[in-house]
């Protein structure tokens, strides 16, 4: 999808539709609309489509009256949607050159941005694999700014171009299945992303974790063929404003049978999502080089596939992590907790002051907050704070679950210092406090993504499966970051 910008007035953009947002409680009188008004049938409430041929007073073919809800909530996060099932519903019609005029009401920066990335999330299928040509997609996204500031719309469409590939990115490599993204094939896409973005990428082998001393992650490793890989990205700021350094930790199970604790059949196959936390830092990371915040950001996504070969760890199995402390592991399916407690480890030794970890980590997320949520845990409240801003001023909601101190005696081991679960109740919170042992005293916050990385229905304005949830929050933190 080509994005581009006109500076005309929206009568006079060409194009085979016109994206109009309507209000609650409001009339649109133009394109002959006041009649649908008047009769009821259009009333703006959100996610409304109304698509009207030939309208009169503009040059565009169509227009498609789009329900914004009510005007007083009409966030940049509503625009997003309105934009995205806008463009997937003139999609399904054939539809290819698709105009939207901001409304100088509305002509900031972050709406434009809203737009553009509506459009492209809202344009992208996970049908990659399906022969047919019956595949469609939209050539051109024309945004008109006629009447806006002159540097806000340009701003916003190359933020939003930015932003929506990056969450685009996260999402086709969520969606790869297992036997093609392979631990190694999730590094080769990461070189591939950092070379073309001018990022600094390392890619850790098997020996040098070894050397490391990244036991936990390897006993993970050891049930499958494929080798594991530790990617590491390093972006640099030309002039650093800040001191702090910050690291994204994410999970990057390719994928998760559970090894000897295996999982039940059902389902099992979007157990190929188990990488999403890893691929959401990737994606930040694409944005964060494009974007160029004044600070230091580096991403350590350990990438293993659990499997219960003949090697494989068993239950009760004793290792050393990489920061000394020993872990009862027993449960093998309680294996992202045990990859990243080594990257938070190996974060921390490489000087990252403030690190933010993302993980499909627990099912016991979805049964606390239900697919809305992501579960947020953090062991300092400013890290806590700053996360939460960026999320909401990016749509994405996140909810805080509590890390206290009392809940360490549910990991009590009989033979390590650590058991790798603990028991029946609260599982998404002995997780994330299995993961602050390992964080140590950097301020960091945990970010549940289970429930939330993946969409098990179409919606109108996102299409079912990879939603590439946290990339945007990360983006905003690193850009939008103050000492
Ligand atoms: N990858 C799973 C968590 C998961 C479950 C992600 C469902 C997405 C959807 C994780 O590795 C896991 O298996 N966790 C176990 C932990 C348990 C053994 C303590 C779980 O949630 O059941
Ligand atoms: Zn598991
Ligand atoms: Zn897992």
């Amino acid at each position: 999808m080509q994005i581009k910008i006109e500076l005309v007035p929206l009568d006079l953009l060409e194009a085979d539709a016109l994206i109009v947002p309507v209000f609650e409680g409001t009339k649109e009188e133009r394109f002959g609309a006041g009649d649908l008004f008047d009769a009821g049938e259009v009333s703006g409430k959100s996610l409304e489509l109304t698509l009207l041929h030939h309208p009169p007073g503009v040059a565009a073919k169509r227009v498609l009256l789009a329900g914004a809800g009510k005007s007083e909530k009409f966030q940049p996060a509503e625009l997003r949607k309105v934009v995205g099932a806008a463009v997937r519903l003139l999609k399904s019609k054939s539809v290819k050159r698709i105009a939207f005029g901001i409304d100088p009401d509305y002509a900031t920066a972050d709406y434009v941005s809203a737009a553009v990335e509506g459009a492209l999330l809202g344009d992208y299928e996970t049908d990659r694999y399906k022969t047919g040509n019956d595949k469609k997609s939209v050539d051109e996204f024309l945004v008109g700014a006629w009447g806006t500031g002159p540097d806000e719309s340009p701003a916003g469409v190359s933020r939003g171009r930015i932003l929506g590939e990056a969450q685009n990115f996260t999402r086709s490599l969520v969606n790869e299945p297992g036997n093609l993204l392979t631990p190694a094939i999730m590094a080769e896409a990461a070189r591939q992303m950092a070379s073309a973005h001018q990022l600094e990428c390392q890619v850790l082998d098997r020996a040098q974790m070894e050397e490391l001393g990244m036991r936990a992650l390897l006993g993970v490793a050891q049930g499958s063929a494929e080798p594991p890989a530790f990617i590491v990205i390093r972006y640099k700021p030309e002039k650093a404003e800040s001191a702090a350094h910050l690291g994204l930790v994410g999970k990057g199970v390719t994928f998760d049978t559970g090894g000897i604790s295996i999982k039940p059949a059902d389902s099992m196959e979007k157990m190929k999502y188990d990488m999403a936390g890893g691929a959401a830092m990737l994606g930040a990371m694409q944005a964060i080089a494009q974007l160029k915040p004044a600070m230091a950001v580096s991403a350590f996504i350990p990438c293993v596939e659990n499997m219960p070969g003949s090697r494989a760890q068993r239950p009760g199995d004793i290792v050393a992590a990489m920061s000394g402390k020993t872990i009862e592991v027993i449960n093998t399916d309680a294996e992202g907790r045990l990859i990243l407690a080594d990257a938070l480890t190996y974060a921390r030794r490489q000087g990252c002051t403030h690190l933010v970890d993302a993980a499909t980590l627990t099912g016991a997320v979805s049964v606390a907050l239900g697919h809305l949520n992501v579960g947020l845990f953090a062991n300092d409240e400013g890290m806590r704070d700053r996360v939460l801003r960026a999320a909401k001023a990016e749509g994405e909601r996140m909810w805080t679950l509590p890390l206290e101190d009392d809940y360490k005696d549910y990991l009590k081991s009989a033979f390590a210092d650590l058991a790798n679960v603990g028991g029946r109740y609260g599982g998404a919170v002995t997780a994330a406090v299995f993961l602050k042992e390992f964080a140590e005293d950097t301020p960091w916050v945990h970010l549940d993504i289970a429930g939330t990385a993946w969409l098990d229905e179409n919606k109108p304005f996102l299409a079912k499966g990879p939603t590439g949830v946290a990339v945007r929050t990360l983006t905003r933190l690193a850009t939008d970051w103050k000492d």
